[in-house]
């Protein structure tokens, strides 16, 4: 049985990889994508430093247009916040922005109606409670999440939107895109900053069930209406598990799930094989411009997608799709049948849903052959002037051609976790890593934890990290790299209260 996830792993990773523990350096990412999972990121004791020492915040804060007052919970950099009005999903020509139009070309737009612009401060009600995260559920901690106070946020997810897109009851379903924000390792598949996409369909007994007020036949009659795509599909999951990912009871008939369940799987299925088809026929094109015999060969991979079995707060039974890509199985999105209390909450207690949530970010990687988060970010033109025109004429989707790739620059970093004062401290490694880019920004690729070492007599702790400066757009100097780590290090000290070593 698959861990159960607080959200999508954000990872490009092998999913199998990440299940089984084969690959340290990656689950020492992520410890949010499993509910009940201590902090694997508290790295060690159980005083921590930041919150004591962090400067304080100011009162008021501008967030993509409105005012916010802070308290004793803020705690979103600057660089978080001016990310919030950069809006790329909705930037003609952007990778993001592309992504997304490919995704929704997939579903019928009399049916799916798009949501595009909602602001990326919500609510701790919308982001957790309304969704039926418990109060003790580790996403909601401030070492993961960005808070603008006690009980505002930036949204970690698009599901924050479910309660009040169900409620607005424009459309039987939905596709709602956003940026999303969440506080994380800093490497080249991770940024605070992220987009997702939330998909949902509903069907409402009141006006669509038979006459026992079942809505199966019904549900039936639209998925064969879906068109077939003829790739292959592993299954073995049942269509819910009593106990572990159950049906809703007393709520919804089992054939109901089945058929629901068919419903959303295949239509997940066909957005995916239109997604990974432009990827391959991307790779194709420039396979043939300059690629090597064993190249083509992986170019024309036959496409395979499975289905496993996972866990959310606010679907059951739930599932993520994987995708087999160059020999790894990747997850690509997670989804589910919608608890009925959201929808009762909703005002629509009539209405069954499925839903599903895709990172955007992750797939335009890998459509485009974009192997470093922090260019989606990027205003140079070397990256732009790439994708121009291909938001209005899809078919001109090309992969990227790096323009440049400059020297990495490696530096350590040890630091004594007691800052000096012989009270024993501790750091999250998330605050170790948002000190780090607030000061080096996007000039930082990827920060590792290297060591821990316990003073043999002392019994004090210390940390080392390697911080990788590599900027995207230019060389970086000695002496630039030396002030940026050093700058680094005063941070460290005055936000986290540690001793460097
Ligand atoms: N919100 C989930 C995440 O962030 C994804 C999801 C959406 C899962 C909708 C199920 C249904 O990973």
């Amino acid at each position: 049985m698959a861990a159960a996830a607080v959200y999508l792993p954000r990872v490009i990773a092998p999913a199998v990889a990440r299940r089984s523990s084969i690959a340290p350096a990656l689950i020492a990412a992520p410890c949010r994508s499993s509910i009940g999972t201590p902090s694997a990121h508290c790295l060690a004791g159980n005083l921590c430093r930041f919150s004591s020492t962090a400067p304080s915040p100011p009162p008021v804060v501008e967030i993509d247009g409105r005012s916010y007052s802070t308290d004793t919970w803020f705690n979103t950099p600057t660089n978080v916040l001016a990310a919030a009005s950069r809006r790329l999903h909705l930037q003609e020509d952007h990778p993001i922005a592309i992504t997304r139009q490919i995704i929704e070309s997939r579903f019928p737009s009399a049916e799916f109606r798009s949501v595009n612009s909602l602001h990326p401060v919500v609510t701790t009600f919308q982001n957790f409670d309304s969704l039926g995260f418990p109060p003790d559920h580790p996403g909601r901690a401030r070492s993961d999440t960005y808070y603008v106070n006690k009980d505002t946020l930036l949204r970690t997810h698009t599901s924050a939107h479910e309660l009040e897109t169900f409620r607005a009851n424009a459309s039987p379903g939905f596709l709602l895109s956003a940026d999303v924000y969440r506080r994380d390792e800093v490497d080249r598949t991770h940024y605070p900053v992220f987009h997702q996409m939330e998909g949902a369909r509903v069907w409402d007994r009141r006006t669509q069930a038979d006459e026992k007020g079942d809505l199966t036949a019904t549900i039936l009659r639209d998925l064969a209406a879906l068109p077939e795509h003829g790739v292959a599909v592993e299954d073995p999951n049942p269509p819910f598990h009593d106990g572990t990912n159950p049906r809703q009871v007393p709520q919804h008939a089992a054939s109901e799930v089945e058929a629901m369940g068919r419903h959303l799987k295949r239509s997940l299925e066909l957005m995916v094989v239109e997604v990974f088809s432009r990827a391959k026929k991307a790779k194709q094109l420039a396979v043939a411009a300059v690629g090597t015999e064993a190249e083509t060969v992986a170019a024309d991979e036959p496409l395979r997608m499975r289905w496993v079995e996972a866990f959310f707060p606010f679907t059951s039974p739930s599932w993520e799709l994987e995708v087999l890509y160059e020999g790894d199985w990747l997850e690509v999105l997670g989804c589910g049948i919608t608890k009925q209390p959201i929808l009762d909450a909703a005002g629509v207690p009539s209405q069954m849903a499925w839903a599903f949530g895709i990172g955007l970010d992750r797939i335009a990687m890998l459509l485009f052959k974009i192997t470093d988060i922090r260019l989606f970010w990027s205003t140079d033109e070397r990256f732009l002037s790439q994708f121009r025109g291909v938001s209005a004429d899809l078919d001109k989707l090309r992969l990227f051609v790096p323009f440049s790739k400059y020297p990495a620059c490696y530096k350590d970093v040890s630091f004594w976790l007691d800052g000096g004062d012989g009270v024993a401290g501790t750091v999250h490694n998330n605050d170790v890593m948002e000190v780090i880019r607030s000061v080096a920004g996007d000039t930082v690729e990827d920060v590792q934890l290297t060591d821990t070492f316990t003073h043999p007599k002392t019994g004090r702790q210390s940390l080392c990290y390697r911080i990788n400066y590599r900027s995207l757009e230019k060389t970086l100097t000695n002496a630039v790299t030396n002030r940026l780590h050093s700058d680094v290090k005063d941070m460290l000290v005055r936000r986290l209260g540690v001793e460097i070593r």
